[in-house]
Protein backbone atom coordinates (compact mmCIF):
# COMPACT_ATOMS: atom_id res chain seq x y z
CA UNK A 1 0.00 0.00 0.00
CA UNK A 2 1.76 3.37 -1.04
CA UNK A 3 1.46 5.68 1.88
CA UNK A 4 -1.08 7.86 0.79
CA UNK A 5 -3.50 5.26 0.16
CA UNK A 6 -3.08 4.45 4.14
CA UNK A 7 -5.27 8.25 4.48
CA UNK A 8 -7.77 6.97 2.34
CA UNK A 9 -8.17 3.75 4.25
CA UNK A 10 -8.17 5.80 7.07
CA UNK A 11 -10.70 8.58 6.51
CA UNK A 12 -12.92 5.40 5.43
CA UNK A 13 -12.84 3.59 8.59
CA UNK A 14 -13.31 7.01 10.76
CA UNK A 15 -14.79 9.53 8.97
CA UNK A 16 -14.08 12.86 8.25
CA UNK A 17 -12.38 14.61 9.35
CA UNK A 18 -9.77 12.83 10.95
CA UNK A 19 -6.25 13.42 12.56
CA UNK A 20 -4.11 11.06 11.97
CA UNK A 21 -0.67 9.85 13.83
CA UNK A 22 1.88 7.93 12.36
CA UNK A 23 3.66 6.43 15.38
CA UNK A 24 7.00 5.48 13.48
CA UNK A 25 7.39 9.39 13.26
CA UNK A 26 6.41 9.95 17.05
CA UNK A 27 9.02 7.62 18.00
CA UNK A 28 11.69 8.88 15.87
CA UNK A 29 11.25 12.45 17.09
CA UNK A 30 11.05 11.07 20.85
CA UNK A 31 14.45 9.43 20.27
CA UNK A 32 15.97 12.84 18.92
CA UNK A 33 15.13 14.34 21.71
CA UNK A 34 16.30 11.66 24.43
CA UNK A 35 19.64 11.81 21.88
CA UNK A 36 19.63 15.54 22.58
CA UNK A 37 19.27 14.96 26.09
CA UNK A 38 21.55 12.14 26.34
CA UNK A 39 24.54 13.91 24.39
CA UNK A 40 24.46 17.19 27.39
CA UNK A 41 24.15 14.68 30.03
CA UNK A 42 27.60 13.03 28.57
CA UNK A 43 29.04 16.14 28.56
CA UNK A 44 28.01 17.91 31.85
CA UNK A 45 29.36 15.12 34.65
CA UNK A 46 26.69 15.02 37.10
CA UNK A 47 24.45 17.20 36.07
CA UNK A 48 21.18 15.73 35.12
CA UNK A 49 19.27 17.03 31.71
CA UNK A 50 15.73 16.42 31.81
CA UNK A 51 13.58 17.27 28.75
CA UNK A 52 10.00 17.99 29.57
CA UNK A 53 7.53 17.36 26.74
CA UNK A 54 5.04 20.49 26.89
CA UNK A 55 1.84 18.81 26.98
CA UNK A 56 0.00 21.80 25.59
CA UNK A 57 1.22 20.65 21.76
CA UNK A 58 -1.02 17.54 21.68
CA UNK A 59 -2.31 16.26 24.77
CA UNK A 60 -3.87 12.45 23.87
CA UNK A 61 -2.92 10.03 26.18
CA UNK A 62 -1.27 7.77 23.49
CA UNK A 63 1.20 10.68 22.72
CA UNK A 64 1.76 11.35 26.36
CA UNK A 65 2.48 7.53 27.27
CA UNK A 66 4.65 6.75 24.17
CA UNK A 67 6.76 10.18 25.00
CA UNK A 68 7.30 8.77 28.38
CA UNK A 69 8.74 5.31 27.36
CA UNK A 70 11.70 7.48 25.64
CA UNK A 71 12.14 8.99 29.64
CA UNK A 72 10.90 12.09 28.30
CA UNK A 73 9.14 13.75 31.49
CA UNK A 74 6.49 16.64 31.12
CA UNK A 75 5.33 20.00 31.67
CA UNK A 76 1.67 21.16 31.88
CA UNK A 77 -0.45 24.40 32.61
CA UNK A 78 -3.81 23.88 33.49
CA UNK A 79 -5.58 21.22 35.66
CA UNK A 80 -6.60 18.87 32.93
CA UNK A 81 -3.15 18.64 31.52
CA UNK A 82 -2.01 18.11 35.35
CA UNK A 83 -4.37 14.63 35.33
CA UNK A 84 -3.67 13.54 31.79
CA UNK A 85 -0.03 13.47 32.54
CA UNK A 86 -0.59 12.12 36.31
CA UNK A 87 -3.22 9.52 34.19
CA UNK A 88 -0.25 8.61 31.95
CA UNK A 89 1.88 7.32 34.72
CA UNK A 90 3.89 10.41 35.12
CA UNK A 91 4.81 10.95 38.74
CA UNK A 92 5.08 14.18 40.36
CA UNK A 93 9.03 14.44 40.07
CA UNK A 94 8.52 13.93 36.49
CA UNK A 95 6.09 16.59 36.31
CA UNK A 96 6.45 20.51 36.24
CA UNK A 97 3.65 22.87 36.37
CA UNK A 98 4.51 26.19 34.22
CA UNK A 99 1.37 28.60 34.70
CA UNK A 100 0.77 31.96 34.01
CA UNK A 101 -2.33 34.11 35.86
CA UNK A 102 -3.89 31.26 38.18
CA UNK A 103 -5.85 31.76 41.08
CA UNK A 104 -5.27 30.07 44.58
CA UNK A 105 -7.74 27.15 44.17
CA UNK A 106 -5.16 25.97 41.29
CA UNK A 107 -2.21 26.68 43.14
CA UNK A 108 -3.55 24.74 46.06
CA UNK A 109 -4.09 21.69 43.39
CA UNK A 110 -0.69 21.76 41.90
CA UNK A 111 0.75 22.07 46.35
CA UNK A 112 -1.80 19.34 47.37
CA UNK A 113 -0.06 17.29 44.48
CA UNK A 114 3.49 17.74 45.33
CA UNK A 115 4.31 19.28 41.82
CA UNK A 116 6.99 21.75 41.02
CA UNK A 117 5.34 24.99 40.01
CA UNK A 118 6.96 27.81 38.12
CA UNK A 119 5.42 31.08 38.94
CA UNK A 120 5.64 34.01 36.22
CA UNK A 121 5.17 36.89 38.25
CA UNK A 122 5.35 38.78 41.05
CA UNK A 123 1.64 38.70 42.25
CA UNK A 124 1.45 35.20 41.57
CA UNK A 125 4.55 34.98 44.07
CA UNK A 126 2.84 36.94 46.63
CA UNK A 127 -0.15 34.58 46.31
CA UNK A 128 1.74 31.68 46.53
CA UNK A 129 3.75 32.57 49.44
CA UNK A 130 0.36 33.65 51.26
CA UNK A 131 -0.72 29.73 50.71
CA UNK A 132 2.02 27.93 50.77
CA UNK A 133 4.88 29.69 52.29
CA UNK A 134 8.21 27.59 53.53
CA UNK A 135 8.20 26.01 49.79
CA UNK A 136 10.32 25.77 47.14
CA UNK A 137 9.23 26.97 43.91
CA UNK A 138 10.61 27.86 40.49
CA UNK A 139 10.36 31.44 38.68
CA UNK A 140 10.04 32.26 35.52
CA UNK A 141 12.10 35.25 34.04
CA UNK A 142 11.64 37.60 30.64
CA UNK A 143 15.73 37.67 30.14
CA UNK A 144 14.70 40.41 28.10
CA UNK A 145 15.81 40.60 24.37
CA UNK A 146 13.46 39.95 21.57
CA UNK A 147 13.17 35.92 21.90
CA UNK A 148 12.70 33.73 19.02
CA UNK A 149 9.43 32.83 17.65
CA UNK A 150 7.30 32.55 14.13
CA UNK A 151 4.86 34.77 14.94
CA UNK A 152 4.70 37.88 17.42
CA UNK A 153 2.26 35.81 18.84
CA UNK A 154 4.18 33.18 20.23
CA UNK A 155 7.14 35.56 21.26
CA UNK A 156 7.69 35.49 24.78
CA UNK A 157 10.37 36.97 25.82
CA UNK A 158 11.04 40.87 24.85
CA UNK A 159 9.27 43.77 25.74
CA UNK A 160 5.95 43.15 24.06
CA UNK A 161 5.33 39.59 26.09
CA UNK A 162 2.81 38.80 28.95
CA UNK A 163 5.51 36.37 30.76
CA UNK A 164 7.97 36.25 33.12
CA UNK A 165 9.27 38.61 35.67
CA UNK A 166 12.14 41.30 34.39
CA UNK A 167 15.36 42.11 36.62
CA UNK A 168 13.84 45.30 37.62
CA UNK A 169 11.69 43.66 39.46
CA UNK A 170 14.50 41.11 41.14
CA UNK A 171 14.28 43.37 44.43
CA UNK A 172 10.48 43.12 44.78
CA UNK A 173 10.39 39.52 44.19
CA UNK A 174 13.21 39.51 47.07
CA UNK A 175 11.27 40.97 49.24
CA UNK A 176 7.91 38.60 49.08
CA UNK A 177 10.52 35.61 48.83
CA UNK A 178 11.93 36.49 52.17
CA UNK A 179 8.48 37.18 53.65
CA UNK A 180 7.48 34.01 52.92
CA UNK A 181 10.52 32.29 53.09
CA UNK A 182 9.91 31.03 50.25
CA UNK A 183 12.58 28.97 48.32
CA UNK A 184 13.72 29.63 44.49
CA UNK A 185 14.93 25.93 43.20
CA UNK A 186 15.21 26.64 39.95
CA UNK A 187 14.77 29.43 36.93
CA UNK A 188 13.22 29.47 34.24
CA UNK A 189 12.59 30.91 31.00
CA UNK A 190 11.25 30.18 26.76
CA UNK A 191 12.23 32.47 24.42
CA UNK A 192 9.15 31.66 22.17
CA UNK A 193 8.41 28.83 19.62
CA UNK A 194 9.17 27.73 16.51
CA UNK A 195 13.08 28.07 15.90
CA UNK A 196 15.22 26.37 12.93
CA UNK A 197 18.82 26.75 12.15
CA UNK A 198 19.20 30.34 10.67
CA UNK A 199 17.49 31.31 14.76
CA UNK A 200 20.36 28.82 16.38
CA UNK A 201 22.44 32.05 17.64
CA UNK A 202 19.41 33.70 18.77
CA UNK A 203 18.42 31.04 20.70
CA UNK A 204 21.79 30.56 22.27
CA UNK A 205 22.20 34.23 22.79
CA UNK A 206 18.96 34.22 24.58
CA UNK A 207 20.66 31.45 26.62
CA UNK A 208 23.29 33.20 27.33
CA UNK A 209 20.97 36.19 28.44
CA UNK A 210 19.26 34.19 30.52
CA UNK A 211 22.33 32.37 32.20
CA UNK A 212 24.09 35.70 33.10
CA UNK A 213 21.25 36.66 34.93
CA UNK A 214 21.26 33.81 37.21
CA UNK A 215 24.80 34.67 37.99
CA UNK A 216 24.05 38.30 38.28
CA UNK A 217 21.34 37.67 40.88
CA UNK A 218 20.48 34.45 42.39
CA UNK A 219 22.13 32.23 44.91
CA UNK A 220 22.00 28.64 44.81
CA UNK A 221 19.86 27.98 42.23
CA UNK A 222 19.81 24.08 41.53
CA UNK A 223 17.49 23.94 38.45
CA UNK A 224 17.78 26.06 35.27
CA UNK A 225 14.90 25.13 32.31
CA UNK A 226 15.47 26.94 29.02
CA UNK A 227 12.29 26.46 28.03
CA UNK A 228 11.05 24.60 23.67
CA UNK A 229 10.83 26.39 20.62
CA UNK A 230 12.80 23.58 19.00
CA UNK A 231 11.18 23.90 15.16
CA UNK A 232 10.35 21.82 12.79
CA UNK A 233 10.13 22.81 8.91
CA UNK A 234 6.78 23.55 7.64
CA UNK A 235 7.54 24.61 3.86
CA UNK A 236 10.64 23.98 2.45
CA UNK A 237 13.35 24.72 4.99
CA UNK A 238 15.67 22.44 6.44
CA UNK A 239 15.17 19.97 9.50
CA UNK A 240 16.74 21.52 12.96
CA UNK A 241 20.44 20.36 12.83
CA UNK A 242 20.41 18.81 16.49
CA UNK A 243 24.55 18.33 16.13
CA UNK A 244 24.57 22.35 15.95
CA UNK A 245 22.40 23.22 18.19
CA UNK A 246 23.94 20.76 21.11
CA UNK A 247 27.45 21.73 20.61
CA UNK A 248 26.60 25.53 20.41
CA UNK A 249 24.66 25.14 23.83
CA UNK A 250 27.06 22.70 25.69
CA UNK A 251 29.72 25.73 25.37
CA UNK A 252 27.49 27.54 26.76
CA UNK A 253 26.35 25.47 29.74
CA UNK A 254 29.78 24.22 30.59
CA UNK A 255 30.76 27.74 30.89
CA UNK A 256 28.34 28.45 32.87
CA UNK A 257 28.61 25.10 35.39
CA UNK A 258 32.02 26.42 35.66
CA UNK A 259 31.55 29.11 37.40
CA UNK A 260 27.71 29.07 39.05
CA UNK A 261 28.41 25.45 41.04
CA UNK A 262 25.37 24.79 42.75
CA UNK A 263 23.30 23.83 39.60
CA UNK A 264 22.53 20.12 39.15
CA UNK A 265 20.04 20.00 36.91
CA UNK A 266 18.94 21.62 33.38
CA UNK A 267 15.77 21.22 32.15
CA UNK A 268 14.12 21.70 28.31
CA UNK A 269 10.90 21.65 27.02
CA UNK A 270 10.38 21.12 23.56
CA UNK A 271 6.38 20.49 22.71
CA UNK A 272 5.85 20.81 19.01
CA UNK A 273 9.35 19.25 17.63
CA UNK A 274 7.65 15.91 19.34
CA UNK A 275 4.23 15.52 17.70
CA UNK A 276 4.01 17.76 14.81
CA UNK A 277 5.36 15.49 11.93
CA UNK A 278 3.70 12.29 12.99
CA UNK A 279 0.01 14.20 12.78
CA UNK A 280 -2.06 15.03 9.54
CA UNK A 281 -5.33 16.20 9.43
CA UNK A 282 -7.08 14.62 6.33
CA UNK A 283 -10.55 16.06 5.46
CA UNK A 284 -12.63 16.12 2.60
CA UNK A 285 -13.65 19.08 -0.38
CA UNK A 286 -17.61 19.54 -0.79
CA UNK A 287 -16.74 22.78 -2.95
CA UNK A 288 -15.50 24.29 -5.90
CA UNK A 289 -16.42 27.35 -7.06
CA UNK A 290 -14.58 30.40 -9.05
CA UNK A 291 -15.54 33.94 -8.04
CA UNK A 292 -13.90 37.15 -8.25
CA UNK A 293 -10.98 35.72 -10.11
CA UNK A 294 -10.76 33.13 -7.78
CA UNK A 295 -10.75 29.68 -6.95
CA UNK A 296 -12.50 28.74 -4.02
CA UNK A 297 -11.80 25.15 -2.51
CA UNK A 298 -14.27 24.27 0.32
CA UNK A 299 -13.57 21.53 2.54
CA UNK A 300 -14.48 20.16 6.17
CA UNK A 301 -11.35 21.86 7.48
CA UNK A 302 -12.30 24.78 9.37
CA UNK A 303 -10.40 27.34 11.47
CA UNK A 304 -11.80 25.02 14.57
CA UNK A 305 -10.10 21.87 13.54
CA UNK A 306 -7.14 23.25 12.54
CA UNK A 307 -6.51 27.36 13.61
CA UNK A 308 -2.59 27.61 13.23
CA UNK A 309 -3.39 29.31 9.49
CA UNK A 310 -6.17 32.04 10.88
CA UNK A 311 -4.17 32.73 14.12
CA UNK A 312 -0.51 32.93 12.54
CA UNK A 313 -1.06 32.95 9.34
CA UNK A 314 1.33 29.75 9.15
CA UNK A 315 2.28 27.82 6.16
CA UNK A 316 0.61 23.82 6.19
CA UNK A 317 1.47 21.51 3.46
CA UNK A 318 -1.45 20.36 1.85
CA UNK A 319 -2.24 17.69 -1.15
CA UNK A 320 -4.72 15.35 -2.37
CA UNK A 321 -4.92 12.22 -1.43
CA UNK A 322 -5.95 11.27 -5.16
CA UNK A 323 -2.75 11.77 -7.51
CA UNK A 324 -5.16 13.98 -9.65
CA UNK A 325 -3.81 14.38 -13.18
CA UNK A 326 -5.68 17.87 -13.70
CA UNK A 327 -4.78 21.59 -14.20
CA UNK A 328 -2.87 22.75 -11.61
CA UNK A 329 -4.51 26.11 -10.01
CA UNK A 330 -4.14 28.67 -7.67
CA UNK A 331 -6.26 28.74 -5.20
CA UNK A 332 -7.73 29.81 -1.59
CA UNK A 333 -8.39 26.59 0.21
CA UNK A 334 -10.96 27.12 3.23
CA UNK A 335 -13.23 25.68 5.69
CA UNK A 336 -16.92 25.39 6.80
CA UNK A 337 -17.04 27.92 9.01
CA UNK A 338 -18.83 31.31 8.80
CA UNK A 339 -15.39 33.54 8.90
CA UNK A 340 -13.78 35.32 6.17
CA UNK A 341 -10.68 34.49 8.06
CA UNK A 342 -11.11 30.72 7.60
CA UNK A 343 -8.85 29.94 5.22
CA UNK A 344 -6.35 26.87 5.24
CA UNK A 345 -4.22 27.94 2.33
CA UNK A 346 -3.95 30.97 0.66
CA UNK A 347 -2.98 31.30 -3.28
CA UNK A 348 -1.90 27.90 -3.24
CA UNK A 349 -1.01 25.58 -5.92
CA UNK A 350 -2.72 22.77 -6.71
CA UNK A 351 -4.26 20.29 -8.58
CA UNK A 352 -7.93 21.08 -9.81
CA UNK A 353 -9.95 18.79 -7.08
CA UNK A 354 -13.28 17.03 -7.41
CA UNK A 355 -16.50 17.15 -5.25
CA UNK A 356 -15.98 14.64 -2.43
CA UNK A 357 -11.55 14.32 -3.28
CA UNK A 358 -9.81 13.54 0.32
CA UNK A 359 -6.88 16.23 1.34
CA UNK A 360 -4.31 16.19 3.33
CA UNK A 361 -3.16 18.92 5.69
CA UNK A 362 0.70 17.94 7.16
CA UNK A 363 2.50 19.05 10.50
CA UNK A 364 -0.66 19.03 11.89
CA UNK A 365 0.30 16.64 15.27
CA UNK A 366 0.98 20.22 17.14
CA UNK A 367 -1.37 22.76 18.41
CA UNK A 368 -3.60 21.21 16.14
CA UNK A 369 -6.57 19.04 17.97
CA UNK A 370 -5.05 20.87 21.72
CA UNK A 371 -6.50 24.32 19.74
CA UNK A 372 -9.19 22.86 18.47
CA UNK A 373 -12.24 24.44 19.26
CA UNK A 374 -16.40 24.09 18.84
CA UNK A 375 -17.03 27.54 17.17
CA UNK A 376 -20.21 27.39 15.30
CA UNK A 377 -21.02 24.15 16.85
CA UNK A 378 -19.19 22.40 14.95
CA UNK A 379 -17.71 18.45 16.42
CA UNK A 380 -14.21 18.22 17.34
CA UNK A 381 -12.61 15.06 14.65
CA UNK A 382 -11.73 11.98 16.02
CA UNK A 383 -7.77 10.97 16.69
CA UNK A 384 -6.30 8.25 15.28
CA UNK A 385 -2.53 6.61 15.86
CA UNK A 386 -0.99 4.15 12.96
CA UNK A 387 1.76 2.07 11.84
CA UNK A 388 2.55 -0.09 9.19
CA UNK A 389 0.58 -2.90 10.03
CA UNK A 390 -2.38 -1.32 12.15
CA UNK A 391 -4.33 1.50 12.92
CA UNK A 392 -6.79 2.67 15.94
CA UNK A 393 -8.70 5.03 17.71
CA UNK A 394 -7.15 7.18 20.33
CA UNK A 395 -10.19 10.12 20.77
CA UNK A 396 -13.51 9.39 19.26
CA UNK A 397 -15.17 12.52 17.28
CA UNK A 398 -17.45 14.62 19.09
CA UNK A 399 -21.26 14.33 19.26
CA UNK A 400 -23.97 16.17 19.60
CA UNK A 401 -25.07 15.07 22.95
CA UNK A 402 -21.37 15.73 24.24
CA UNK A 403 -21.75 19.57 23.58
CA UNK A 404 -25.23 19.34 24.60
CA UNK A 405 -24.66 17.78 27.76
CA UNK A 406 -23.54 20.53 29.99
CA UNK A 407 -26.57 22.75 29.16
CA UNK A 408 -29.44 23.75 31.50
CA UNK A 409 -32.06 23.20 29.20
C1 LIG B 1 6.49 27.61 28.91
C2 LIG B 1 6.49 26.85 27.65
N1 LIG B 1 7.30 25.80 27.55
C3 LIG B 1 7.35 25.06 26.41
C4 LIG B 1 6.56 25.38 25.33
C5 LIG B 1 6.64 24.52 24.11
O1 LIG B 1 7.10 25.25 23.03
P1 LIG B 1 7.38 24.53 21.64
O2 LIG B 1 6.15 23.80 21.27
O3 LIG B 1 7.68 25.63 20.71
O4 LIG B 1 8.55 23.64 21.84
C6 LIG B 1 5.72 26.48 25.40
C7 LIG B 1 4.92 26.85 24.23
O5 LIG B 1 4.54 27.94 23.99
C8 LIG B 1 5.68 27.24 26.59
O6 LIG B 1 4.88 28.29 26.70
Amino acid sequence: MNQKSIYHELINKYGSPLYAYDEQILRDHCKKIKDFKNYLEDNLGEIKVNMHYSTKANNNPAILKIVGQYGINVDCMSPLELSLNQKCGFTRDKILYVCNNIDAEEMKLVHDAGVLICLDSISQVEIWGQNFPNTDIMIRVNPGIQGVGHNDKVITSGKSTKFGITEKSFRELFKIIKKYNLNIIGIHQHLGSLFLNDKIQDYINGVRRGLDIILNNFENIKIIDLGGGFGVPYKDESDLNFETLQEALINELKDFTNKYKSVREFKFEPGRYIPCEAGFLIGKINAVKYENDTYWIGTDIGMNQLVRPSMYEAYHKIELIENRQSELIKANVCGNICESGDILAKDRSINKPNIGDEILVYNAGAYGYSMASNYTGRLRPAEVMFNAENNWLIRKRETIEDLEKNIIW
